[in-house]
């Protein structure tokens, strides 16, 4: 293992103006997204869409790099270059979910613990060969009456910690994710305190796996009120609630948070991320890892068709630069109209 080397990468993740692409979906929820604009999933398929998204003119301006899922990290560009080769190319680094998706907790009804440390060391060591320099590993943590409990925030921070600790043996940067759902009609305040009680798990965990933090990142949802909740809170709401939840429990040695999108519209993860960073400077940088709220445009415009890729990348490009104007807390929504500036 290489500290310096996974350090740097976890630096080079959040460089400034830059932030990462989860395109990591697994095969069943990536034939979601595609039925959603009304394509067939097929190998080819997705390996045909996943080659648009990473052939993106300029993608490294404001994407430092991309997740994938096991089957891209194996695929071709229609060129012959390898999928992970094409991100390299373009000055993306690429990095693998080695997560095996959740489970329901046993004994605990309406929990899941994420499963998939069986057979990871060897795992690892072949992502790497592959060309991988990072790993995330998810785990799911949803508010309801009573839940989540003690145990499953315990039983998935112990998991996220044999994770980490396996990624840095392997050379490989681990991005932890404890996503706090926002399924559901709680309010701001319960999402502030199960988000501070799963982070607090995490980094107990993490400390007593020798993790070295310093060449990590987290990945954390925003601190948010639930999807069925009745009453708007603004974006500076937000972001104050989630960097006070962050500041309780992320220790200054973790270089970056970066937030996933967790099915909040482009433009709200935009205009969060921004809110976000005009409360800077704080000990870590506060960067993206987003997945539909960078993809979303991207799917609709492409819809399955090759002709429409250059449609598709401007999708893209426009998504990332917004992102990247939201990393200096420098967003404004009317950026939404503005094309190609
Ligand atoms: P979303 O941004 O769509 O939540 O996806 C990010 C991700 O990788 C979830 O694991």
């Amino acid at each position: 293992m290489n500290i310096d080397s996974m350090t740097a990468t976890a630096e080079q993740l959040v460089a400034p103006g830059k932030g990462i692409l989860a395109a990591d979906e697994s095969t069943p929820t990536m034939a979601k997204r595609l039925a959603a604009v009304g394509v067939t999933s097929t190998e080819s398929v997705r390996r045909g869409y996943r080659e648009i998204l990473f052939s993106t003119p300029g993608l490294g301006e404001h994407i430092s790099g991309v997740i994938l899922f096991d089957e891209t990290m194996r695929q071709q560009a229609s060129d012959g270059t390898p999928l992970p080769e094409l991100l390299r190319q373009q000055g993306v680094i690429p990095g693998i979910k080695v997560d095996g998706g959740t489970k329901l907790l046993a004994g605990f009804p309406d929990e899941v613990v994420t499963e998939g440390l069986d057979g990871l060391r060897s795992r690892l060591e072949e992502y790497a060969s592959l060309g991988a320099r990072f790993a995330k590993w998810r785990a799911v943590i949803r508010i309801k009456d009573g839940v989540p409990s003690a145990t499953c925030l315990e039983a998935n921070a112990h998991a996220l910690a044999r994770y980490a600790a396996l990624a840095q043996e392997a050379g490989l940067t681990p991005i932890v994710e404890p996503e706090v759902l926002m399924d559901g009609a709680h309010d701001l305040d319960e999402c502030a305190s199960v988000t501070l009680a799963a982070l607090r798990a995490v980094y107990d965990q993490l400390a007593r796996h020798r993790v070295v933090l310093e060449a990590t990142l987290l990945k954390p949802n925003m601190v948010l009120p639930g999807q069925d909740h009745p009453s708007p809170v603004s974006d500076d709401e937000i972001a104050q609630r989630t960097v006070a939840v962050a500041r309780q429990a992320v220790p200054a040695a973790v270089p970056g948070l970066v937030f996933l999108s967790g099915g909040q519209s482009d433009e709200q993860a935009t205009s969060r991320l921004s809110a976000l960073n005009r409360l800077a400077p704080q000990p870590w940088e506060l960067s993206f890892s987003f997945g539909r709220a960078l993809q979303a445009p991207v799917l609709r415009a492409w819809a399955g068709d090759d002709a429409n890729a250059a449609a598709a990348h401007a999708a893209l490009q426009h998504r990332a630069r917004l992102n990247g104007a939201a990393r200096r807390g420098a967003y404004r929504p009317e950026m939404e109209d503005e094309r190609d500036g």
